[in-house]
């Protein structure tokens, strides 16, 4: 089977995806420089529970699965050590997660924001030239975020908008408004991307991706030190395993303004899914093709009441608090994402269930012990 890199694979997505593929016969190769695990504990954010480290995860992979996964730690900034990792592994296909992939961190002061830009920027830079230096024909997936669409009062197409402008036609990106500076580099990603496909004819898979929520694949189930970081603080957390994490704390579920804010999410089975359907039907040559990763849209109120009904389910009782928004965003607005073609390929949806949120509620109430309340809140403001 082909080799894959999974650049990022010891972050929340990367690390499930690496397993997925590994299961499916790929052979799978995980880059990293733990610098999530870096910037959580510089920031007083860690993960509910402790996650071995790379070397250790493919060690316990391969006493469940008898497979291998070859890890290489380092930079992807640093041109020297990706070039190397391609040059080694001429990867038929990259997976790119590794960025800084919070809004709230790339919002918190002048030297996050600046960490942020250079990171997500050189990173992908990098990947651009590695795969036209080492593997011109290889199929780059590289991670977006719905975010970078913002929230349009027209449906928001898969990636691509067609104009017709006093009587002449053509087929524009979708205009693109990002509400932080985290999903502005994803932005500014998608056009580096496109200006290489256009010049070097490069072949790429662009998944604008929402929000995700879940902590077990079917790779891991059962297994906890196989499991990835759950983070449940403001900067690290996202809004489903946050809300899931104060409602079993106790903690009241902190819902923005007025509430209404809605986004498209999914569960993390599913991005495991549409990933390896991204590998398994590559874009072509020259293509630019993006997908628009969601399975289902909520607002910020119908999480709440979701997590409040799972707590009910369960004998806890989940209190909600409205909080001046320190974001600059709509709190009521149209949102209309097409989500099409990823279906298309195959993708076969797992939904935001009852069933599934008392699963996950009952694991993190596993953990209780360990949540530590003075960390969720962390009042990064984005005017200030
Ligand atoms: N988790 C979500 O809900 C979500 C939603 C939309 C998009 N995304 C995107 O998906 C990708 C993965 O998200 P995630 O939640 O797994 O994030 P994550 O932070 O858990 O994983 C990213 C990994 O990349 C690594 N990394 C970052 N910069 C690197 C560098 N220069 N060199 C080597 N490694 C580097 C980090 O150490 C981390 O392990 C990100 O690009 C993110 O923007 C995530």
């Amino acid at each position: 089977m082909s080799c894959v890199l999974v650049l990022g694979g010891d972050g929340y997505l990367g690390w499930p995806t690496a397993m997925h593929l590994s299961e499916q016969g790929y052979e799978v190769v995980v880059v990293d420089n733990y610098m999530r695990r870096n910037l959580s504990q510089s920031e007083d954010s860690e993960p509910l529970f402790t996650v071995p480290n790379l070397d250790q995860r493919a060690d316990l992979w391969k006493k469940k699965s008898g497979k291998e996964i070859s890890v290489r730690i380092g930079d992807i900034c640093d041109w020297d050590f990706i070039a190397s990792v391609f040059e080694e592994f001429k990867p038929e296909s990259i997976i790119h997660y590794a960025e800084q992939p919070s809004a709230p961190y790339s919002m918190k002061d002048r030297r996050t924001a600046t960490l942020t830009f250079n990171n997500n920027l050189v990173a992908t830079f990098n990947v651009i030239q590695a795969m036209h230096e080492y593997v011109p024909g290889s199929h780059l997936i590289k991670l977006g975020t719905m975010g970078e669409y913002g929230t349009p009062n027209i449906d928001i197409e898969e990636g691509w908008l067609n104009v017709e402008h006093k009587g002449r036609k053509e087929k524009f990106l979708f205009p693109r408004q990002a509400g932080s500076l985290y999903h502005t580099t994803k932005v500014l990603d998608t056009d580096l991307l496109w200006f290489y496909v256009r010049t070097w004819g490069l072949r790429v898979t662009d998944l604008m991706q929402g929000p995700v929520y879940g902590l077990e694949t079917y790779e891991n189930e059962g297994h906890e030190n196989l499991y990835p970081f759950l983070n449940y603080d403001e900067l690290f957390g996202t809004v489903i395993n946050r809300f899931m994490v104060q409602a079993v704390v106790g903690y009241p579920l902190t819902v923005y303004g007025k509430g209404g804010q809605t986004r498209g999410y999914l569960n993390i089975k599913d991005t495991l899914q549409c990933l390896r359907l991204a590998v398994e039907n590559p874009a072509d040559i020259g293509e630019l093709r993006i997908f628009n990763q969601v399975v289902e849209t909520f607002t910020v109120n119908e999480i709440a009441d979701r997590v409040r009904a799972s707590g009910k389910r369960l004998g806890i009782d989940v209190a909600v608090k409205n909080l001046p928004n320190p974001r600059k965003e709509m709190e009521e607005h149209y949102y209309n994402p097409v989500h099409t073609g990823l279906l298309d390929l195959g993708l076969e949806p797992h939904y935001l269930t009852d069933d599934a949120m008392d699963d996950m509620m009952r694991l993190i109430i596993r953990y209780k012990d360990k949540i530590r309340t003075d960390c969720i809140f962390r009042d990064v403001k984005w005017n200030k």
